[in-house]
């Protein structure tokens, strides 16, 4: 796909868009205000820094749009961000500490990735199909020094879920059924007792007899509130 037809779409999108955005940039300003009591950590405002300067030029989201359009996906629209303080929430409710190892399964620029491993403590691994994203996150982690807790890694989450994870997240609400099936699949191998949270939807509708449901909340995004499931990987012997 040549530019021009990038620049019209990106034009007339923005133009339909434009009302809904205003109102999801004063969400997107009321999360953060809400946030801000738990972001004054050395390391993760040093992360947050380069990732700002990283991203300044182009966003998260043009990056995203140009990777998907060039893929020919057949939705483009893949990029959002969980608001931090809704991660915080989660990360209470569920209980993750300093002794989890936790797999953020489509990551993105790794934000939360880098909250966890640096004011929480625990290990943290971001898996990500968008190898520019991957390739600064990574340069993130080593200009904050924060490289020994927290990783990158470049794939599909259908084909692998690298490390041990204790806790696994993923926020992907556009994806294909059968993505989430084969991500699944792959969740149900990991050991008994891994909780693996998601958002909107539970893995128990792709793979009943692997999971079981141990928490359900309702969670606040920007475009909406929606429920976050809690399951942990079970195996019937
Ligand atoms: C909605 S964003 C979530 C970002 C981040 N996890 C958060 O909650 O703030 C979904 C991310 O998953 C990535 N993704 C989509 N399909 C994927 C796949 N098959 N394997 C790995 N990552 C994928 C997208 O590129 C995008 O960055």
């Amino acid at each position: 796909m040549d530019c021009q037809t990038k620049q019209r779409i990106s034009l007339s999108e923005k133009l339909k868009l434009w009302p809904l955005s205003i109102l999801v940039s004063v969400r997107e300003w009321r999360f953060a205000l809400q946030a801000l009591p738990f972001i004054w950590h050395r390391t993760f405002l040093r992360s947050e820094w380069w990732r700002c300067l990283l991203f300044f030029q182009r966003s998260a989201w043009r990056l995203s749009v140009d990777y998907y359009l060039d893929k020919n996906a057949p939705d483009i629209h893949c990029f959002g961000e969980t608001p931090l303080i809704t991660l915080i929430r989660i990360c209470r409710r569920v209980g993750i500490d300093a002794n989890d190892e936790f797999l953020e399964v489509g990551a993105a620029t790794g934000r939360n990735c880098f909250w966890l491993s640096s004011v929480v403590g625990c290990r943290a691994v971001g898996l990500e199909q968008i190898p520019d994203f991957v390739h600064r996150a990574e340069c993130v982690a080593s200009w904050s020094q924060c490289a020994d807790q927290v990783r990158f890694v470049c794939g599909d989450m259908g084909e692998m879920l690298p490390g041990h994870p204790s806790v696994v997240y993923l926020y992907g609400s556009n994806l294909e059924n059968e993505l989430i099936q084969r991500f699944a699949t792959l969740c149900s191998e990991l050991s008994v007792g891994v909780m693996v949270i998601t958002v909107s939807y539970p893995l128990t509708d792709y793979l009943q007899e692997s999971f079981e449901v141990v928490d359900a909340f309702p969670v606040a995004f920007t475009w909406g509130v929606t429920t976050v499931y809690v399951q942990k990987v079970i195996r019937y012997d």
